[in-house]
């Protein structure tokens, strides 16, 4: 494998995963994802994060080459979640003395992970860990996107290895620094990446910012994605705003439909929604687009409406598998719409009601329900939402 610095003796030490369909056997990943490990040799070494347990085979060999088969003294816990942690025992197993360095929430997931008990270093903020020439400090960010996460700050270089924070979904096929690969490739799965795995946790998100903000960063080098070296303005610009809920004018309309009717009110609103002038329009079928891309599009858009077919009297599965995902994200700052049809007793319109009070988005305009098909008076009000959202977009 060739062989990766970031500066001199601070190593790149990832692996690309194309096999995975489905990242935490929940979000699609059709580009794959890389698992970013950093090594850095000086008098002591120090690896920070491992990777996912498929890849621990090559990792220690990796690890024996850049060290030339010196031990590895410290394990630097940024983040506990198997896909970076899943080398971990097998680390300990082959390096018996290393000490696993992490702050007062890491080593209770050690243990209960992986059984293992000694050899703990607990860290704190702007604690400092000497390797010689280089040093380590750290920060703990809570909560981005698990209770344990810190950051590792090497104060040399000025190299900030950063866990899941400006992670990103795709492969790193070849570019693994910023500028040596085409950022529109990665600008979506940059964005999938933090709304699916991070968004949950935006205040937090904030307050890491502001902590990191405090160093004089150089370099972001995160657990998933590209290496930032040269642009780091264009990460931080985006987390910036994605945390703080900041949105384009814009409409995600999505539905659930079985016959066609739930469907035809989401085409009326869509259309007269371009008649006003919104350009960014996204319609999704609930049943067909994977809640991780929708998601995506809601933390980019100002407008979220929402169709429902009834079934068996409660909302269409797959929009109920949709809305339930976003209440649980506590995203904030959109206008909503509701709209659903039904053919004999109602139920998604009325629970789409109940989503509209759990999540307190502003409603922008009265729920339009239609029995059966779309008829002329229900018409006029998909075209009365449409253009109560659009006042509000066009503002
Ligand atoms: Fe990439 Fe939260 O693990």
């Amino acid at each position: 494998m060739h062989q990766v610095n970031l500066a001199e003796n601070i190593f790149y030490l990832g692996f690309n995963d194309r096999k995975t369909h489905l990242f935490e056997n929940l979000w699609p990943i059709p580009h794959g994802v890389s698992y970013n490990s950093y090594l850095i040799v000086d008098e002591k070494i120090a690896l920070i994060d491992t990777v996912e347990r498929n890849f621990v085979d090559q990792y220690l060999e990796q690890i024996e080459i850049l060290t030339n088969g010196r031990k590895v003294d410290y394990l630097v816990i940024n983040h506990m979640e198997p896909d970076h942690s899943g080398a971990l025992k097998a680390v300990v197993a082959k390096y018996p003395d290393i000490i696993l360095v992490g702050n007062k929430k890491t080593f209770d997931m050690v243990a209960n992970y992986y059984k293992i008990t000694k050899n703990t270093l607990e860290v704190y903020d702007e604690s400092e860990l000497p390797l010689g020439k280089h040093r380590l400090t750290f920060a703990t960010t809570p909560m981005v996107h698990w209770p344990e996460t810190m950051v590792s700050f090497e104060m040399t270089e000025k190299i900030l290895f950063t866990g899941d924070a400006f992670g990103s979904f795709g492969t790193l096929d070849g570019g693994i620094f910023d500028d040596e690969l085409n950022l529109d490739h990665y600008e979506e799965e940059l964005m999938r990446y933090f709304t699916n795995i991070v968004g949950k946790y935006c205040p937090h998100t904030q307050r890491a910012l502001k902590k990191i903000e405090t160093l004089d960063v150089k370099m972001l080098a995160a657990t998933h994605g590209p290496i930032w070296r040269s642009n780091l303005k264009y990460i931080l610009d985006r987390y910036e705003n994605w945390s703080s809920y900041t949105t384009d004018p814009g409409a995600v309309i999505v539905y659930g439909s079985m016959y066609g009717n739930t469907e035809k009110m989401a085409e009326v609103i869509a259309r007269q929604l371009a008649i006003r002038g919104v350009k960014n329009i996204r319609v999704y079928d609930a049943s067909k687009t994977h809640a991780s891309y929708i998601i995506s599009d809601i933390f980019k858009y100002k407008a979220f409406i929402v169709g429902s077919a009834a079934y068996n009297n409660e909302l269409f599965p797959s929009v109920e598998t949709l809305i339930t995902k976003i209440e649980h994200m506590g995203i904030k700052n959109h206008l909503l719409g509701i709209f659903g049809s039904f053919g004999w007793n109602g139920g998604g319109v009325k629970n789409l009601q109940k989503f509209a009070e759990n999540i307190k988005w502003e409603l922008a305009y009265e729920p339009v329900e239609e029995k059966g098909t779309l008829k002329a008076d229900k018409f006029q009000q998909c075209i009365d939402l449409a253009n109560a959202i659009a006042d509000r977009l066009m503002d």
